[in-house]
């Protein structure tokens, strides 16, 4: 018998993830406290059929099937025969907990209650419940459709139960599933930060500007878009945000550390493509800015984002934040890195990243570049993380 599957919250996410879920062929339930955003959700999952029925990865039929199975609810009430719940309401603890508790009351004991959050902890979203053991994360990325990768993060009340029951069916979905530790920004958007934040500290050393360290970034590196780039797409807004809550939830860690060039950009309302302006100028007659095309010092830029890249990909392996194989297929499949950050350690040689990364650390003397352990370590056993 296939699962019950509720979704809460009919935004940006929630209506991608009951999409996907009644795709697989689910009666789905999706929840909203806004009528008018149920609406918008349920105009919205029509049209985006419509695109794939023209694309013919659905026929008409299957359309009009997928669509029956979606119920648009404003009651939580009308979850109570799910088996299996997905919230992706407002990243606000204190109403992430009101709603879990209240969600308690309503499902069978063997439901199992999961979070779609980017960014707090699931231990204690689970903390709102008496029956913690069914609390785990489910983290997709946007647009849910789409994107391939999910994050499952298991809490520390999570029974191994939930976690395979949770990874054999988002498997099902036909989504690639890594798992890892209830850790601040899980795997992605942990150690993609220094894709940012080197990118801006190279930015406001006058080292380069935007357009050029963007260049040096896909021309040497095969990044499908520069970190200026993709930054004005994902939003300074959101990205600086991003950067801040895990800056805090790592205690100040200088690794993490936000820029003020883009918390300047975002107060100042340039948030990227969706106002018009935010490294770049997206208006029709603005200049287009032209890298400097310098070999040399393009490759310099390239090679030091992608040592931090490295550092930090390592140090979730150190972290035991999650698999070797789960890393490099978080980054590839999340956010379309050309290689896993892993893989290119061991192609480069661990010597020479250790090299790029003392140099850096030895210039600076900031603990912001500091050699991982496990880098040092490894050098000295000789060893790789692929045999
Ligand atoms: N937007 C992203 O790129 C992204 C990616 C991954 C994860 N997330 C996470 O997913 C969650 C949702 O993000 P989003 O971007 O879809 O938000 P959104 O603002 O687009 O949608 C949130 C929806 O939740 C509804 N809502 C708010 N409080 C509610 C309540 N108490 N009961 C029922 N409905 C309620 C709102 O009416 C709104 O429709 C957040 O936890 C966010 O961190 C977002």
């Amino acid at each position: 018998m296939s699962k019950i599957i509720g979704v809460i919250g009919a935004g940006t996410m929630g209506s991608g993830i009951a999409q996907v879920a009644a795709q697989c062929g689910h009666s789905v339930f999706l929840m909203d406290a806004n009528t008018e955003q149920l609406d918008r959700a349920k105009t919205g999952v029509s049209k985006s059929l419509d695109k794939l029925v023209e694309k013919g990865k659905f026929t008409s039929e299957q359309k009009e099937r997928i669509e029956v199975h979606m119920h648009y609810v404003h009651q939580l009430e009308a979850l109570s025969n799910c088996d299996l719940i997905i919230e992706a309401i407002v990243e606000k603890m204190e109403v992430k907990h009101t709603v879990f508790s209240a969600l308690e009351n309503i499902v069978s004991s063997d439901c199992i209650l999961a979070s779609n959050t980017s960014s707090l902890s699931i231990a204690s979203i689970g903390s709102a419940l008496k029956k913690s053991d069914r609390i785990i994360g489910i983290h997709f990325f946007n647009p849910a459709t789409i994107m391939p990768l999910v994050e499952i993060i298991p809490s520390v009340q999570t029974s191994n139960e939930t976690t395979t029951q949770v990874v054999e069916l988002i498997k099902s979905w036909g989504k690639t599933v890594v798992i890892c530790k209830d850790t601040p920004g899980f795997i992605v958007n942990r150690v993609a930060r220094p894709f940012y934040g080197e990118a801006l500290r190279m930015y406001e050393e006058g080292i380069a500007d935007f357009a050029t360290i963007d260049w040096a970034m896909t021309h040497f590196g095969g990044f499908k878009m520069g970190p200026f780039t993709l930054m004005d797409y994902i939003g300074n807004d959101v990205n600086y945000a991003v950067t801040e809550s895990v800056f805090q939830a790592f205690y100040y860690d200088p690794r993490f550390k936000p820029s003020f060039t883009q918390k300047r950009h975002s107060e100042a309302g340039y948030y990227g493509r969706k106002t018009g302006r935010g490294f770049y100028d997206y208006s029709e007659n603005a200049a287009i800015l032209h890298p400097n095309m310098d070999e040399t010092r393009g490759k310099e830029i390239f090679e030091r984002v992608l040592v931090m890249l490295i550092n930090e990909a390592i140090d979730a392996v150190f972290m035991q934040v999650a698999s070797i194989e789960d890393i490099d297929l978080a980054m590839t499949k999340g956010v379309n890195y050309p290689k896993g950050l892993l893989v290119w350690a061991d192609e480069l040689g661990l010597g020479w990243v250790l090299d790029k990364s003392n140099a850096l650390f030895e210039e600076y003397g900031e603990d912001r570049y500091r050699p991982n352990a496990l880098l040092k370590r490894m050098v000295k056993s000789g060893s790789k993380f692929y045999s």
